[in-house]
């Protein structure tokens, strides 16, 4: 069942989800080569808390830490941890999720450490442009079908892979709800979308192939090949005319 959010739902929708994107831009401003995730994870920790919220994955199925931090070859769900440096020329994935007045709201971002090399560098912004091609097809009629054709036709051309194991889901009370959003499929498939839908949209790309591995300990998801990984994630809501991205960031990212 996809369930359809009222206007109330709707306000505090924005307020947890305007939270996430905050946390993401506050850890933006710490980043520095030499840090650990895990130093990451407790500034996360303390910014979502003294707002009054709690970090959704902690404790979530068992997930050990209140964001997840996933660095290169990991495509998603990496644990923080005091033995994950960054180091320079790496990229690195920040998930923050927000439960706030009992609603959830879900954003991610890959950020540069230091100097990236001009390879990686174009593939995270086609990761990017792959996230915003996805919400260009967002309108009421449209179908969800159309989002992950539009994701895996634009990495594709570019010689990159869209994960197929991991997808966008609908998201309020629940961290993940109905509809599943993939990040590949065919047009005119899926469920159709209608205003008051609320979800995400978080495609993982690779820069080699798209198959992956959970690593032993069962949540950290890396790419087979070790090829990089990056993504992008806003959680949206379907308006009358389009949609309206809840987790808007500050600043867009600058991939130069
Ligand atoms: N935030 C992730 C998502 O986009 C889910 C993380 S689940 C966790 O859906 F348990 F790993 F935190
Ligand atoms: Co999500
Ligand atoms: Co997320």
């Amino acid at each position: 069942m996809i369930n359809i959010k009222s206007k109330r739902e709707i306000e505090i929708l924005r307020k947890t989800c305007s939270l996430a994107s905050q946390t993401l831009s506050f850890l933006e401003q710490k980043l520095r080569v030499g840090m650990s995730t895990e130093e990451l994870n407790s500034l996360a920790h303390a910014y979502i808390t003294e707002a009054g919220a709690y970090p959704s994955p902690l404790n979530y199925h068992g997930f050990p830490k209140s964001i997840c931090t996933s660095k290169n070859e990991v495509i998603c769900h990496g644990i923080p941890d005091k033995d994950t440096i960054l180091k320079d020329g790496d990229i690195l994935n920040i998930d923050v999720t927000t439960y706030l007045n009992k609603f959830h709201g879900d954003t991610n971002r890959t950020y540069f450490i230091g100097n990236v090399a001009p390879e990686v560098k174009k593939f995270v912004k086609v990761t990017y442009e792959c996230l915003h091609h996805g919400l260009a097809q967002i309108k009421p009629g449209a179908f969800t079908g159309d989002i992950g054709a539009a994701i895996e036709e634009m990495a594709l051309d570019n010689g990159y892979s869209v994960v197929h194991e991991y997808c966008g889901h609908g998201i309020g009370r629940e961290f993940h709800e109905e509809p599943q959003i993939l990040h590949y499929g065919k047009r005119g498939t899926g469920d159709e979308l209608v205003p008051g839908m609320v979800f995400t949209v978080e495609p993982m790309i690779n820069m080699g192939k798209r198959y992956c591995r959970v690593l032993k300990d069962d949540w950290t998801v890396v790419t087979r090949d070790k090829s990089l990984s990056a993504q992008f994630e806003h959680t949206i809501l379907v308006t009358d005319d389009g949609l309206e991205i809840l987790t808007a960031w500050e600043q867009e990212p600058d991939f130069s």
